[in-house]
């Protein structure tokens, strides 16, 4: 060992140690179907004993009848809950076998160019750099701006993609990454942006909407938990906000919006993944949007937000079980939005309210949009339904963001034919 191959080693295991990098050797994806009473009190009480991270839906407490459940089980807790799946005969498969082979298998899509590709799952800093440039070089049709900063200070920026003309024209939202571990969210919205810029003025759908309506697109919402999850936890969903007086980090972003803020389906401790907030809008990335769309509510049209996985398509209201005043336009838009996603590769899709559909859970997004007064408020749930859940391979992305793209289409024409 010469005294550089030392100072090397030495500096390289300092690194790894302040890195922290959680990994998932061992552990297991498992879907339980509970298909009695007793089987949801069950599933209950073991993720009060056990630290399980719920994938679908997004906590114990949205356990129900008849409902499929998947838990990611930590390799030190499979005895725990084999013992207690075995003891209740709960019917149950295995979704993934080991997790960090899942996680490690998900850069299928050949070697990683050093840069932004469309069909990779992009870091943060590739996403800003992409940002620069797309905007740069489409300068009649893409506008940055800035609405604020993230809690650890990396500024949110919004593509404003539309003609340019003098006066200002309706809109529609669109954000992704609310959840961090959601990867295949961002990756749509930074296609959507390709989409846009590269077939306007070919496309005569995508031309007529962006010489009519401007759609904002914020590729990615919760950038401090996207970067955490490529650094630290691929696992992570919140935000990575601090308090004193709790050693637990972040609050649910879709929990923390001020629609029937933590009444349902949210939690109030600060150490779970739905944790709604010390108050509504106290997460930064949560008051920057709803400050955002406040402003430009009068051209705002259309709120569409993107996560995943299920494969759904849902509307408000998800604080409460009351139809929302347009439901029926609502549905009717969905329907047809997912009969054009499925036409491409046969993706099939569920739409309907989200307090039926899945699970009621107060405090997000579309509900606090549609009751400020955006009628075209919907949540997609994408690609799968669980074989890959959050760890979709990259050989995937294409494919996706094809079929939300028509889905996504689909909606702006409506709106725009409707405005
Ligand atoms: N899986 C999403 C979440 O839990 C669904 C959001 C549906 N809308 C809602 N307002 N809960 O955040
Ligand atoms: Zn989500």
């Amino acid at each position: 060992f010469t005294a550089n191959m030392r100072a090397f080693l030495f500096f390289g295991l300092v690194a790894v140690a302040l890195a922290d990098v959680t990994r998932f050797e061992g552990d297991k994806v498992f879907r339980l179907k509970p298909h009695l009473a007793h089987h949801v009190t069950l599933i209950k009480e073991l993720a009060q004993s056990i630290d399980v991270d719920f994938w679908s839906p997004d906590s114990a407490e949205q356990v129900t009848i008849d409902t499929d459940v998947d838990i990611h089980v930590p390799a030190k807790y499979l005895n725990i809950v084999y013992t207690t799946l075995s003891q209740s005969d709960i019917e149950h498969d295995i979704l993934i076998e080991d997790l960090q082979n899942a996680v490690d298998g998900q850069a299928d899509s050949g070697p990683s160019p050093r840069a932004h590709s469309y069909t990779k799952y992009n870091k943060w800093s590739d996403i800003q750099a992409w940002m620069d440039s797309i905007a740069a070089s489409n300068a009649n049709l893409v506008t940055k701006q800035v609405i604020g900063k993230t809690y650890e200070g990396r500024p949110m920026t919004v593509l404003k993609l539309g003609a340019k003309g003098s006066s200002t024209k309706p809109a529609i939202f669109l954000d992704c990454g609310i959840h961090a571990r959601e990867w295949i969210s961002p990756a749509f919205c930074q296609w959507f942006v390709k989409e846009a810029v590269s077939t306007y003025g070919s496309d005569n759908q995508m031309t007529s909407l962006l010489n009519q309506m401007d759609v904002f697109v914020l590729p990615v919402f919760n950038i401090d938990g996207y970067e955490y999850t490529h650094t630290n936890n691929r696992m992570w969903r919140k935000t990575r906000s601090r308090r004193s007086g709790s050693s637990c980090v972040g609050a649910d972003p879709n929990r923390n919006f001020n629609a029937g803020w933590c009444t349902l389906g949210a939690s109030s401790s600060p150490c779970s993944d739905t944790f709604c907030g010390y108050t509504p809008e106290s997460e930064i990335e949560v008051k920057n949007v709803a400050d955002f769309i406040r402003q430009n509510k009068q051209n705002i049209k259309a709120y569409l937000t993107i996560h995943s996985y299920s494969q759904l398509l849902l509307f408000p209201y998800s604080y409460s079980y009351d139809l929302a005043a347009d439901h029926s336009e609502l549905m009717k838009v969905a329907q047809g939005a997912s009969a054009a996603l499925s036409s491409l590769y046969g993706t099939r899709y569920t739409s309907g309210p989200g307090a039926t559909t899945i699970y009621p859970a107060a405090g997000g997004s579309d509900d606090w949009a549609y009751d400020l007064g955006v009628k075209y408020s919907y949540t997609f749930e994408l690609r799968d339904t669980g074989r890959y859940g959050f760890l979709l391979p990259e050989s995937q992305i294409k494919p996706t963001c094809e079929e939300t793209m028509l889905a996504v289409k689909y909606i702006a024409a409506y709106v725009q034919k409707n405005l």
